[in-house]
């Protein structure tokens, strides 16, 4: 669960988020939608902590939490190392076999010894999919995750987000894509004016 009070979070002199209360459950699909520049993103790093809030109190277990951020960002390598390496790194174990298993669904095993660099913008998001889900956290925070991905690809992220929340995880998609928010969310979000509003399930 993440619980939210009272927060608000200021650029210079503009109030960018003021969120009275709001509380996200586990085992549960969040879409949050909002025109450029709403404050979609900096609310998702404020709950990743790494972005801090100005004013009001965070609720949430900081080790379970992973954020794949709107701008990807690899290791120079080629995709293998960029799917191995971050986890040795942190000391954690993945199953290769899953991760075959991923590269496959989204038909990019053949890429496996290309240097992420020589990617596409599409094939990259989806190697940036595949490490979020590796890291297995509770809470799972996606900053528009399909934006470059084409329409089959996205379907298969949508099936993983659903196979996910099943098992319980608290997920939160930023998504300027109406149809796939209304296709997996529990509750629609929207950043408009600062507020966070519900929008529908
Ligand atoms: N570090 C920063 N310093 C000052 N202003 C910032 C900073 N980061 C973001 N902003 C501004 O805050 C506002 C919200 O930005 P944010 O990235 O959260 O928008 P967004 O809703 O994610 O938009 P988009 O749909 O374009 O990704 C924007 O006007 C942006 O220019
Ligand atoms: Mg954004």
């Amino acid at each position: 669960m993440i619980k939210v009070s009272k927060l608000k979070k200021y650029y210079g002199k503009k109030l960018i988020l003021d969120i009275p209360n709001f509380i996200f459950e586990k085992g549960k699909i969040y879409s949050v939608v909002g025109k450029n520049g709403a404050g979609k993103s900096t609310f998702i790093k404020i709950l990743s902590g790494i972005v801090s809030l100005d004013e009001g109190k965070l609720e949430i277990d900081k080790e379970n939490i992973i954020l794949s951020p709107q701008e990807p960002m690899f290791f120079k390598g080629d995709v293998w190392y960029n799917l191995t390496e971050p986890f040795k790194l942190c000391k954690k174990k993945i199953s290769t076999n899953k991760l075959e298993e991923l590269l496959n669904r989204f038909e990019i095993d053949s890429l496996k010894k290309s240097s992420v660099n020589s990617l596409s913008g599409g094939e990259k998001a989806k190697v940036q999919f595949i490490r979020t889900i590796l890291y297995d956290k509770n809470c799972i925070f996606l900053d528009e995750p399909t934006a470059s991905i084409d329409k089959k690809s996205s379907f298969i992220v949508e099936e993983i987000l659903l196979e996910l929340k099943k098992i319980g995880k608290l997920i939160i998609i930023i998504t300027h894509d109406q149809d796939q928010a209304r296709r997996i969310s529990d509750e629609i979000l929207e950043v408009d004016e600062a507020k966070l509003l519900k929008r529908g399930t």
